[in-house]
């Protein structure tokens, strides 16, 4: 039988990002417009039983691991009773959060086995936090990491860099990992709708490795080996207690090894992150048909690099940024 998430590559999507919602109680500029995006009415938002029955059957063929991604998918009014029916799914579950609101959450985590949570933080500064956020939320955000960490979840902390803006705060992150059992990921900037990129704004892997080798000297840096269906890159500090990491989908992509495949909150499903190719599962489950055939349709379509934008050049053009979603309605 032939699997219907494994694409023409043979690549095998076990991985399923599931956005909640396309809300958020933070602006980063790298993720929406200033004024946000047009939001998809809420009947067309999936509801907790659509959510729970369309990636039931992402489970039945094979996906092992579901990550909950938004928006913020902790602004969700019924977040714990999502949590709740997807705990019963046969499939590790994770999020990606602003970590704003995590303390009301902690015991429902811990009562639905949630404990791989990735935590976004660009600045150790409050001011330069509240700047790239548009929102005051420092104090909420940094406390509620360091009690995840006190209770014992398993913390990546992920660092979007921008040129110019926290490049400068690269060693002080990677300090911040000596006494800490956490990961920190820098992460190059991406190119999306609304974001104002351009390619003088990014800080590649190159830049961060060199930036670390002349702080702490060549011998001091550990490369760690590549996790299977890596998207980070990972070292660590010799005598570090957490460990730090690269994701560079801008200046070298690691799409040979994608088992993502991802839906978004109006119930589309995504081939690909810089993809705009999406198929409306929800419309689909609502007439009652077999989604099935459009799931596999839309996975066979999917390219091997970035879309098809292989190289950095074609990446580069503006007018491949603007015919993708903003993330905030992508989820990462
Ligand atoms: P885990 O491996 O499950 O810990 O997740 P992750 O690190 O991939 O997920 P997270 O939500 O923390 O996202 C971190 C960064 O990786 C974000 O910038 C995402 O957009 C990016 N990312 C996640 N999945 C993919 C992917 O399939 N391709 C690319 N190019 N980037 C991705
Ligand atoms: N480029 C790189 N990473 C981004 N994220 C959001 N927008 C971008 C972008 N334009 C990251 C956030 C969050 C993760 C889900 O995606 O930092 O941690
Ligand atoms: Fe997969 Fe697309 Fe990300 Fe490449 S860019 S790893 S194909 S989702």
């Amino acid at each position: 039988e032939t699997n219907i998430l494994t694409d023409t590559f043979n690549r095998k999507h076990t991985y399923l990002r599931l956005s909640l919602t396309e809300k958020c109680n933070l602006r980063c500029t790298y993720c929406m417009p200033e004024h946000g995006v047009p939001l998809t009415p809420k009947s067309n938002i999936m509801t907790a039983d659509e959510l729970f029955k369309i990636a039931s059957i992402f489970v039945k063929h094979g996906v092992s691991k579901i990550r909950l991604t938004g928006g913020e998918p902790l602004v969700r009014k019924d977040f714990s009773e999502i949590l709740e029916r997807l705990s019963t799914l046969n499939t590790k579950l994770s999020i990606t959060t602003n970590a704003v609101l995590v303390d009301r959450f902690i015991a429902d985590f811990k009562r639905f086995g949630l404990y791989d949570i990735n935590v976004s933080l660009d600045s150790l500064d409050a001011d330069k936090f509240t700047f790239i956020t548009r929102r005051n939320q420092f104090k909420a955000a940094y406390n509620n990491i360091i009690l995840l960490l006190e209770q014992g979840f398993n913390v990546k902390m992920n660092v979007v860099l921008i040129k110019g803006f926290n490049d400068d705060e690269i060693i002080d992150f990677i300090q911040f990992t000596k006494h800490l059992p956490i990961s920190i990921r820098f992460i190059e900037f991406m190119p999306f709708d609304g974001n104002n990129w351009n390619k003088e704004k990014l800080v590649t892997q190159a830049e961060i490795l060199e930036q670390t080798h002349s702080h702490f000297g060549a011998e001091a840096l550990i490369s760690l080996p590549n996790e299977v269906n890596f998207t980070s890159r990972n070292y660590q500090i010799k005598g570090f207690k957490g460990t730090f990491g690269i994701i560079s989908s801008v200046s070298n992509p690691f799409c040979d090894s994608c088992n993502r495949i991802r839906l978004t909150a109006n119930g589309n499903i995504k081939n690909c992150l810089f993809s705009n190719q999406e198929t409306n599962l929800l419309a689909a489950y609502r007439h009652g048909e077999n989604i099935e055939p459009l799931i596999s349709n839309l996975i066979n379509k999917k390219h091997a690099v970035r879309a098809g934008m292989t190289d950095f050049e074609t990446l580069n053009k503006p007018e491949n940024h603007t015919n993708n979603r903003s993330m905030i309605t992508i989820g990462g």
